[in-house]
């Protein structure tokens, strides 16, 4: 039988929230996070766990139909993939942030300067669009301490509760981009596993008007 292969984020924001409106969606998945993949038992689905930054090229080479990602990372490194549906949770911005005592006036202020970012395709279209140039420190990961550790002058991050920004003694100043959970397809979908994806999306529509 055709199942439908889903990607989810392995752990971390999205983990959670993606199988619980599986669960919603009544399809219930076998196994957790210490495999890497598992399969439903009562709608034809396997699920794949991986890592969020990996997911674009997997939907792009066809190895999954279909995942649940964050749309900040669609517009980072797969702007050719298309939206199903858009999910409703983990929301969050993605952003420019400086030192609390740097005062800012405008985006001008971001000429030259040194930006810490896991998102360097994000960054250099929206400077590049204002005409601003900066040099870009790509990190990985733990952006917001660069500042601090006189790496950067400034970082470009996701912002959900603003915390991280707080305890590191910076502050937003442009938002770059609002996202929040997607349904991202495959362009290499077949038409059986297309079928099933419909199936999946009607139930999902239902789950997100009763959740309203
Ligand atoms: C993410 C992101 C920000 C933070 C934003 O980091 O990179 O740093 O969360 O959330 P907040 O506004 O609620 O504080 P994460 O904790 O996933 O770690 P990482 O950057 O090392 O991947
Ligand atoms: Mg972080």
């Amino acid at each position: 039988m055709t199942k439908i292969r889903i990607a989810i984020q392995k752990s971390g924001r999205l983990n959670e929230e993606s199988l619980q409106i599986l669960k919603d969606c009544g399809i219930s998945i076998d196994n957790g996070k210490d495999q890497l993949k598992a399969s439903s038992r009562n709608f034809p689905m396997e699920v794949f766990y991986l890592r969020n930054g990996d997911i674009p090229q997997y939907l792009r080479d066809g190895v999954v139909d279909i995942a649940i990602i964050g749309e900040n990372v669609l517009v980072e490194k797969g702007e050719d993939i298309s939206i199903a549906e858009k999910l409703g949770f983990s929301k969050c911005k993605v952003s420019l942030a400086v030192p609390k005592s740097f005062k800012y006036k405008s985006i001008q202020d971001f000429e030259g300067k040194r930006i810490a970012t896991s998102y360097p395709n994000t960054v250099n279209n929206y400077l590049k669009d204002k005409g601003i140039t900066a040099d870009l420190h790509i990190i990985s990961g733990s952006v917001e301490i660069a500042p601090n550790i006189g790496l950067a002058d400034a970082i470009c991050d996701i912002v959900s509760s603003g915390s991280t920004l707080f305890k590191n003694n910076l502050k937003e100043v442009e938002v770059m981009l609002t996202s929040e959970a997607v349904l991202a397809v495959s362009p290499k979908i077949s038409e059986e596993r297309r079928a099933l994806l419909e199936k999946l999306q009607f139930r999902i529509q239902s789950v997100l008007r009763a959740r309203g």
